[in-house]
């Protein structure tokens, strides 16, 4: 169901669970893989459905339409841990090998990542924002929100205009994502790799994906607080293609109609 809060300029697509967002989500993943500009992808644990669902989709398009469609792929995804390659299962492309690229038999270097094994990841960050710049930004925007307000791994605080760069990871951030890593905080990486908020507030579409109550709070400070360094997602506020597609739990807080 698609509801509005009282003078935003965005809709809030709800549905019933995570299952039932990932399903809406899929199609216009699909359609933006059509598009000439990339799609922008994004990891952590709210994508496994919607890749799932993805996945599904595309095994379920005829042999030719889906043929077309794996041979031009073209995206970017968010971010990637500094130190770690697509050896350590942690890593965002271990991740997005087993979600997407072995599953839909991907030609290697179309699902694109900031390498995080980069003898040096302050030009890494250049390169990879550079390279985002050179196809045209991103079409479709996809994104997660981090239970501290992030999106990527742009933590608080940030401004709206922060670049591709190499930054330090929050405890906070360590501590949500530990379960990649024997749930060990101090076992993530303290560092990363990713597109800032001036290459997502670039993209054509942004579409927000928000599952479960425990993100409730975050959303509606991220969508109805004025803007503010302290939560990087409530820059999304300013663009004028956002789409947020929440299941009935993370969408709890809002004042909907
Ligand atoms: C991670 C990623 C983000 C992701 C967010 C939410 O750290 N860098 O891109 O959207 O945190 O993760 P999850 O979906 O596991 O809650």
């Amino acid at each position: 169901m698609t509801l509005r809060i009282p003078a935003a300029p965005y809709a809030v697509q709800v549905e019933t669970d995570e299952d039932a967002v990932a399903e809406a989500v899929a199609p216009r993943l699909l359609e933006a893989l059509g598009e000439s500009r990339p799609l922008g992808l994004a990891t952590g644990r709210t994508m496994e459905p919607v890749y799932a669902a993805l996945r599904r989709r595309i095994a379920g398009l005829p042999g030719l339409e889906r043929q077309v469609l794996l041979a031009q792929w073209r995206s970017f995804n968010l971010d990637e841990y500094v130190g770690l390659g697509p050896e350590h299962p942690g890593s965002f492309s271990a991740t997005m090998a087993l979600a997407l690229g072995e599953p839909l038999d991907l030609v290697p270097g179309r699902l694109q990542l900031p390498d995080g094994q980069a003898d040096d990841p302050e030009a890494e960050a250049h390169r990879y924002g550079t390279a985002v710049a050179a196809a045209g930004g991103i079409g479709l925007q996809l994104l997660g929100l981090g239970s501290n307000g992030h999106v990527g791994f742009n933590e608080p605080p940030c401004g709206a205009q922060a670049p591709c760069r190499c930054l330090e990871l929050s405890d906070a951030t360590r501590l949500q994502n530990a379960a990649a890593f024997g749930g060990d905080p101090q076992a993530v990486p303290p560092r990363a790799i990713t597109l800032g908020t001036a290459e997502i507030l670039a993209a054509d579409r942004v579409l927000l994906v928000v599952t479960g109550g425990a993100k409730a709070e975050m959303l509606r400070r991220a969508l109805l607080e004025p803007p503010s360094v302290e939560v990087p997602a409530s820059w999304l506020q300013g663009h004028p293609r956002l789409t947020v597609m929440a299941d009935a739990a993370a969408a709890s807080a809002l004042p909907l109609s």
